[in-house]
């Protein structure tokens, strides 16, 4: 019965489901019986427009997106929205296409070409970006992604903002020939028309061959991804071709390669994503063009926190070393410094930092590489830093340990004059607040380079223990008294220690404004800023300095 009395409710139930799907497909017959709504001619455009844009942004096609992300790299369109703030990206040039007719190019024009151009925003402030699109032939440079490009240019010097430009590319087109290569000219000559204007990011994220590259070397900071991203003139078939070397292409050019040994680059991500964060975090320390100071930060930092452990920082003995870095940190607002150039040069640090809410460029010698000591490449490192904040309205503050300049063949045949000329140009042309601090160790040429009073130092400390001298006291014995005997020397060097190994000869003399203890640093130099804030000092007029090379 049981068994029975089931099996009729579910007869029953089945009926009725049935019966509902009866009904549905009548009801769906009937729907499919009208007919079908004729889109008006506006409604055909909307669709048809939205046809194209799906065109364009998909580039060079699924598959070749597919092979893109199978190479560990993301799309052009992928990489502009992970940069920008969420929704703020507006894209200028969808649907230009390239002109080209030889080798049978005209058979396949892709809309917006291979850059993906257009504005955003960073933190709420306005960028203007554009991304090559690897999946178009290879992001190769075709005249019309250069006219996209020159374009965006334009915008961003008219309107003040900063220009970043995501480079994934082949280098020039080659089936467009001259075309191609007069774009990059025209790109070079917009990038050098913009230096000091507005500032300008590269970020290398694939392939950067041939003139790919002289765009982001006129540029004011590269970024690279690990193992990931190339930047060279002639790749390694060619370098084979010409020179019989076999190099791989990481080796020649990769983000290790130029952000440690050549200096090409200034920063190195461990995947796009981190790479593209750390531009954001760049542009949170400069202004957004020439015209404009740094945005100030909300700070909440003590403008008077004293931190006893700068007391005993700097060891006793003037041979030992101690992390700059140490003390940058300690002083600037949050503890929080961001370094630029981190692994290039490493005897000297420059990066950006918050103090009292304000931004400023730090350019410290660091004691615990070298000794501190002034090279070629710790020269060139820090002249660039030190003119794009000024270019850029950005103060500058310098901690100051240097036993001088490197000697040695090695170093003067690489040029060491010249190249270190170029910092001793850079600080003295510099028309933005400059403070120093002198921590330890002002010896020789290095004293005078180093934001001293001389070259436009606007405040210069220095700490109870600092030495400021010609050079150090065993080097200044031997010179003096080389003849001597033991005893002479010995008391030579006592009187040496005692007259200069102190900053009080620089204080008697005004090249030092005031002696600090290190614990008050922060406070000082938030004074100091504040009192330098209004500065107005403009160099003689002239077409523009000849800096030495
Ligand atoms: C046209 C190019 C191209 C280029 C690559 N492609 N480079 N098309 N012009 N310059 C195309 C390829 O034919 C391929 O098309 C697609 O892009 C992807 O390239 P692959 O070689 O498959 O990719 P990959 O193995 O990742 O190698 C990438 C690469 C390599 C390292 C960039 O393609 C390469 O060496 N290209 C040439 C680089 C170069 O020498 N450029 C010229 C520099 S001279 P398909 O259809 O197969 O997908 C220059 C002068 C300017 O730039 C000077 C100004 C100072």
């Amino acid at each position: 019965m049981q068994k029975k009395s089931n099996t009729n409710t579910k007869n029953s139930t089945t009926k009725k489901v049935a019966a509902k799907v009866v009904a549905a497909v009548k009801e769906k017959k009937s729907v499919a019986k009208q007919p079908e709504k004729e889109l008006t001619l506006t409604e055909q455009k909307y669709l048809d427009f939205e046809k194209r844009s799906k065109l364009a942004e998909i580039g060079g096609g699924e598959d070749k997106i597919q092979k893109q992300h199978d190479s560990g790299k993301l799309t052009a369109r992928e990489r502009i929205n992970i940069l920008v703030d969420n929704n703020t990206f507006v894209e200028l040039d969808k649907f230009v296409s390239h002109k080209c007719t030889d080798f049978g190019m005209e058979k396949t024009k892709i809309p917006g070409d291979g850059v993906v151009s257009g504005y955003g925003k960073i933190d709420g402030r306005l960028i203007y970006v554009f991304s090559f699109d690897f999946t178009v032939f290879g992001g190769s440079l075709s005249r019309t992604n250069a006219d996209k490009i020159i374009k965006l240019q334009k915008l961003a010097i008219k309107n003040g903002a900063p220009l970043i430009a995501i480079n994934d590319s082949g280098g020039a087109r080659i089936q467009e020939g001259v075309a191609s290569l007069g774009g990059y000219a025209d790109i070079f000559y917009s990038n050098v028309m913009s230096s000091g204007v507005i500032p300008q990011i590269s970020v290398i994220m694939g392939p950067c061959a041939g003139g790919a590259v002289y765009s982001p070397a006129l540029t004011d900071f590269i970024f690279m991804v690990k193992e990931k991203s190339h930047m060279f003139v002639t790749g390694p078939d060619v370098v084979k071709t010409v020179t019989h070397e076999d190099v791989t292409k990481e080796e020649l050019g990769g983000a290790l390669t130029h952000n440690s040994i050549t200096g090409v680059a200034q920063f190195m991500g461990d995947n796009e994503e981190s790479t593209l964060m750390m531009v954001r975090e760049l542009l949170q320390f400069i202004p957004s063009n020439n015209m404009e100071d740094s945005p100030l930060r909300p700070n909440i930092d003590d403008v008077r926190r004293e931190d006893e452990k700068l007391q005993t920082l700097i060891p006793d003995d003037p041979n030992k070393p101690y992390d700059i870095k140490e003390l940058i940190t300690t002083v600037v607002d949050d503890n929080y410094f961001f370094e630029v150039n981190p692994y290039f040069a490493e005897n000297i640090v420059v990066g950006y930092a918050y103090l009292g809410g304000k931004a400023v460029g730090i350019v410290a010698n660091q004691p615990s590489i070298l000794a501190g000591v002034l090279d070629v490449d710790a020269s060139i490192k820090a002249a660039r830093f030190v003119r794009f904040c000024d270019a850029f309205n950005i103060p500058l503050i310098t901690f100051e340990d240097v036993p001088g300049f490197l000697p040695g063949t090695s170093q003067e045949h690489l040029g060491l004059i010249r190249h270190g000329a170029k910092l001793l140009y850079a600080y003295a042309e510099a028309t933005v607040p400059k403070i120093t601090v002198i921590t330890r160790k002002a010896y020789g040429g290095a004293y005078c380079v180093m934001s001293s009073k001389h070259i436009g130092g606007d405040v210069n400390f220095a700490y109870p223990a600092a030495e400021i001298a010609v050079m150090g006291s065993e080097g200044a014995v031997n010179v003096l008294y080389r003849s001597a005997d033991a005893d002479s020397k010995a008391k030579a060097l006592a009187d040496y220690k005692d007259r200069f190994a102190n900053p009080y000869q620089a204080a008697e003399l005004g090249f030092i404004d005031e002696i600090i203890l290190p614990k008050q640093t922060r406070f000082k130099l938030i004074q100091a800023l504040e009192m330098t804030q209004n500065k107005t000092l403009s160099n003689p007029p002239k077409k523009h300095g000849n800096i030495p090379l």
